[in-house]
């Protein structure tokens, strides 16, 4: 599995690198703002050209960098994609293009399939497309079929979404036990089955509360983000597509686990995650003890 992080600070960048394990780095325009601010509190002036080609250039020529585009339009997402792979592909020979699945927005004019059609002429042209906002398995599959390199599912978002669905409130890192509301869910639904099993099966099918068990806990067959990944894994394994699962919207440590065990390619983590995953209570104890007890002997063989 290869990790990104998904940030466009310079210095998590520059850290994390340093660690050996990163493989890439994702960025979206939320992401570059968030850096700029930063950059901005230090009293730096930002010269976005060279900050993006010192990112490229540190990830390198085995890396991936991943640029957004910021148009609706097939065509001006095709520029814009040309003009920022022409730019930085150069530095270190590692850029993917973001391309959202949908362009749609109410009220902006631009229909649901011009991220399509970008992807499509771009793969021709052999830029590697990294098609962002996914949100579900149908959406991948046709990103996969237009030639995307790497398809983003956004997992916390679809947590979100179902939890919101559902009433259920939450911290914004927290961990989505859906398999818990699943099984609460079934047995609700086996209870409220049991009090009306006087009436017909025909009856029973189309009753409002019924379908509200079936429906509300999922997008769609949808249970959570992993859901959406592990869907995606099944789907693109089963007919050899070269696109690769890259898991993103990542919130916790539980979403990485997860991600491995269901053999996406890719996941990208943002910085503070990273802190999490190597802590543990018991790593810390074991090591305070193994520091007090080495003996001089042992010290003196590493004078
Ligand atoms: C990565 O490529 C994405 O842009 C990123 O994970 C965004 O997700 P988030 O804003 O929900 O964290």
């Amino acid at each position: 599995m290869k990790i990104f992080i998904d940030t466009a600070k310079l210095m998590e960048i520059k850290e994390s690198l340093k660690w050996g394990i990163i493989n890439g780095v994702t960025t979206n325009p939320s992401l570059i703002k968030a850096a700029l601010e930063d950059e901005k509190k230090t009293g730096k002036k930002i010269n976005m050209e060279e900050y993006i080609k010192e990112i490229c250039y540190l990830v390198g020529k085995n890396g991936s960098v991943s640029l957004e585009v910021i148009s609706l339009q097939a065509e001006k997402m095709i520029e814009e994609a040309q003009t920022l792979f022409k730019k930085f592909n150069p530095v270190a020979n590692n850029i993917a293009i973001k391309i959202p699945i949908d362009t749609f927005i109410k009220g902006n004019n631009i229909g649901h399939y011009d991220g399509l059609k970008a992807i499509s002429v771009l793969a021709r042209m052999n830029i590697p497309i990294n098609v962002t906002l996914v949100m579900t398995p149908e959406q991948a599959l046709l990103a996969a079929k237009a030639g995307a390199r790497y398809v983003s599912p956004f997992m916390a978002r679809i947590d979100n979404y179902v939890r919101e669905k559902l009433n259920i409130s939450f911290e914004p890192m927290d961990y989505y036990e859906s398999k818990l509301e699943r099984e609460i869910t079934s047995l609700k639904l086996t209870q409220y089955l049991r009090n009306n099993s006087h009436q017909s099966i025909a009856n029973l099918y189309k009753d409002k509360n019924v379908k509200e068990f079936v429906y509300t806990n999922s997008d769609n067959g949808v249970y959570d983000g992993i859901d959406l990944v592990k869907q995606i894994v099944e789907i693109l394994n089963k007919y050899n597509f070269k696109t690769e699962v890259l898991a993103a919207s990542v919130r916790n440590k539980r979403q990485f686990r997860e991600v491995a065990k269901a053999g996406a390619g890719v996941i990208t983590v943002p910085f503070f995650l990273f802190k999490e995953m190597l802590q543990h209570p018991k790593t810390e104890i074991g090591l305070k003890t193994f520091c007090e007890n080495v003996v001089d002997e042992y010290r003196d063989l590493l004078k």
